[in-house]
């Protein structure tokens, strides 16, 4: 199985999951570390302060991205390493050691890619309101202005956001991600807020000129919902969650608009909206370069009319999440679904757009260990990517113009609520000595690479 000539394969990470070094080279405190020192917030007490300690062995880990051929490596800045109280001029260090790692990546042929914002907000915003104040999009914009004037001579590769649902649904909404917020109109108002800062960043790169042909995008999850019963009332809750989950983030990038079914659901239970002022949609519609998506599952959902909002996902929404009795499960819970991601792409290129996608994230947790013989043998990521890769094939042979694959993720490394407990890494972490060990998954990947496509 052939892939297109050039198709960029890749993996990727990002800074408060693996770098550590949280006091050093002049960073700043960021809503996660405030989160992850918060009791019960993370599973078993885990924090950023250490992580893969990638700060201290770049050369280390670059090394082997090399040993395993990868053709692109997508990584996030740390935002309160440039700026360690989210404004005024940028920190050299920080921009340093971005620089340092860029030009190792490109030593080694290895094309980067920039994510911006992977949620590690200085804590000095979080204090002014963060997400749900309109500045912060002003902020974002100028953060990205600085990153982009130290780098876009070498980068080709520029994300605003990743995944402005989670930011905003599980930091705002059910309270599970920093901020750690439990309310509905706080995650329409981050939603909007981050969208805008997307829009406002892409005016901000654009305006500092384009020197390599650089292409400027942002990365959405995307998850197809389905009502998990043959009942009316399940499909219209799976429209509500398709709304929330979905079209609540590609309305307004692709269409200049919100979606009028879940403004008005909120808005009926006296929820406000989008905090909208005159031209911000058409700032957010701004054309991107390219698309990227992190695809893990299908919501399978359940109307829930008693369901009171909570924790849980949706709650809101009066929907429950339920995850299918048949079918294999990963080390998250979540159902392994190799056709939603070929339907979404699919999805993609009928109803929004024909920009290219990347898919900038994919994976699975595994309950990882390294045997006797200090071998790491997840035969389960194999067949989880195998399956994935030839999905995405069939949607390309659909017409949807797919130019690369970032594993997630490069190593194991902090798991967010779930700290160190879940394992997504090609390569095995041993966090007390910081050893690194490629999985089985890896040397396959490299062969995936190699050959430019899945065996057979
Ligand atoms: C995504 C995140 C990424 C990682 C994976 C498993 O939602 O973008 O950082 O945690 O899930």
């Amino acid at each position: 199985m052939q892939f297109p000539e050039g198709f960029l394969w890749g993996t990727a990470t990002a800074s408060y999951q693996i770098e550590g070094a949280v006091n050093e080279g002049g960073r700043g405190t960021s809503i996660w570390d405030t989160f992850s020192h918060t009791p019960g917030k993370v599973y078993r007490g885990d924090t950023g302060d250490i992580a893969c300690d990638h700060y201290h062995r770049p050369e280390e880990d670059l090394d082997l991205m090399a040993d395993l051929g990868l053709k692109a490596y997508r990584f996030s800045v740390a935002w309160p390493r440039i700026q360690p109280d989210g404004s005024g001029p940028p920190n050299q260090e920080g921009l340093d050691f971005y620089r340092r790692l860029v030009d190792g990546l490109r030593q080694r042929d290895i094309v980067p890619m920039l994510t911006l914002y992977h949620w590690d907000l200085p804590q000095a915003l979080e204090d002014r309101g963060g997400w749900t104040n309109r500045d912060t999009s002003e902020r974002f914009a100028e953060y990205t202005g600085f990153v982009y004037e130290a780098l876009a001579d070498t980068v080709p590769f520029w994300i605003t956001l990743n995944e402005p649902w989670v930011a905003s649904w599980l930091g705002h909404g059910y309270g599970l991600h920093a901020p750690g917020k439990q309310d509905a109109a706080s995650a329409l108002a981050a939603t909007h807020h981050l969208l805008l800062g997307h829009g406002l960043a892409l005016e901000r790169m654009r305006s500092v000129g384009n020197p390599g042909d650089n292409q400027l995008g942002v990365t959405l999850n995307l998850h197809p919902a389905l009502a998990a019963r043959d009942r009316d009332a399940d499909e219209e809750a799976a429209r509500r969650v398709d709304g929330q989950a979905n079209r609540l983030y590609l309305d307004p990038l692709f269409r200049g608009e919100y979606p009028e079914d879940i403004v008005s659901y909120y808005g009926g239970r006296g929820v406000d909206g989008p905090p909208v002022r005159d031209g911000d949609l058409e700032k957010i519609s701004g054309p991107v370069d390219f698309l990227g998506i992190n695809y893990y599952f299908r919501h399978h959902v359940r109307d829930a009319p008693d369901e009171t909002p909570s924790q849980i996902p949706f709650s809101d929404l009066a929907v429950r999440p339920i995850v299918p009795h048949a079918g294999e499960k990963t080390a998250m819970g979540w159902p392994v679904e190799p056709d939603g991601l070929s339907e979404m792409l699919v999805r993609l290129k009928d109803e929004y757009t024909d920009a290219p996608i990347y898919v900038t994230e994919n994976g699975r947790a595994v309950h990882d260990y390294a045997d006797p013989n200090g071998d790491v043998k997840d035969e389960e990521r194999i067949s989880y990517l195998d399956s994935h890769f030839r999905a995405v094939h069939g949607a390309m042979e659909q017409g949807v113009d797919l130019r690369g694959y970032m594993v997630w993720s490069f190593l194991d490394n902090f798991e967010w609520a779930e700290g160190y407990s879940k394992r997504f890494g090609l390569v095995y972490v041993d966090y007390a000595t910081q050893k690194r060990t490629p999985k089985s998954s890896a040397r396959w990947y490299a062969g995936v690479i190699r050959r430019n496509g899945p065996d057979g």
